[in-house]
């Protein structure tokens, strides 16, 4: 079993980002959003990266990268922080397909799951995946997060509007006093 880590996203990240989500473009088009052609550019990836960074900064997400081996080998991270009585994020991830199916997707959930806890102290987590992710559905699964719905026409990929099962996984964060 190769070592899986995750760190926070860096400037530097942009380049093996692009090279990665490049690759992947054609053969993740129907689990990722569709982006511009710039988005697959180092700098491209330099905006978002400084775009995720600013929302960290703002305490709205921590955008993680996940690493293998020294090398950076796809995304972790937890957007859309909503404090007050909610105390939530909204969990996203993939690695690039020269590293699937090796548990790295599975191990980085597990490291996110202790950072949402220890370190953001949230109380939830959500994340949504296509009816047809099984792969995606099995890490969360793994990890404890239930489904609890499934929203109709919720996300469009590939041409056409896609059903998605809405998952949910509580934490012990406690409300802001
Ligand atoms: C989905 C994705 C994140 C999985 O990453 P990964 O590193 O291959 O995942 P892991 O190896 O940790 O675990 C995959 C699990 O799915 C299971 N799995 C894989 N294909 C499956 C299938 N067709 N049916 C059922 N289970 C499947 C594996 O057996 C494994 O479970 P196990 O450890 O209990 O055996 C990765 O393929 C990816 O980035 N896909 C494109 C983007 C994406 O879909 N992101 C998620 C959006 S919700």
């Amino acid at each position: 079993m190769s070592p899986t880590s995750i760190r926070l996203i860096e400037p530097s990240d942009g380049p093996a980002l692009a090279g990665l989500r490049a690759r992947d473009r054609h053969a993740y088009a129907r689990w990722l959003p569709a982006q511009p052609a710039e988005f697959y550019t180092p700098q491209g990836q330099a905006a978002v990266i400084e775009s995720l960074l600013a929302s960290h900064d703002q305490g709205l997400a921590w955008p993680g990268v996940v690493v293998c081996e020294g090398a950076v080998i796809g995304q972790v991270g937890i957007s859309s922080i909503l404090r007050g009585p909610f105390q939530k994020g909204f969990l996203g991830y993939w690695v690039s397909s020269l590293h699937q199916g090796r548990g790295h997707t599975s191990r980085a959930v597990g490291l996110v799951l202790r950072i949402a806890e220890d370190e953001l102290k949230l109380h939830r987590l959500e994340a949504h995946t296509q009816l047809e992710n099984l792969a995606s559905q099995a890490v969360l699964r793994k990890h404890g997060f239930s489904p609890w719905g499934i929203a109709h026409d919720h996300f469009y990929a590939e041409g056409a509007w896609r059903d998605e099962v809405f998952w949910e996984r509580r934490l012990t964060g406690g409300p802001a006093t």
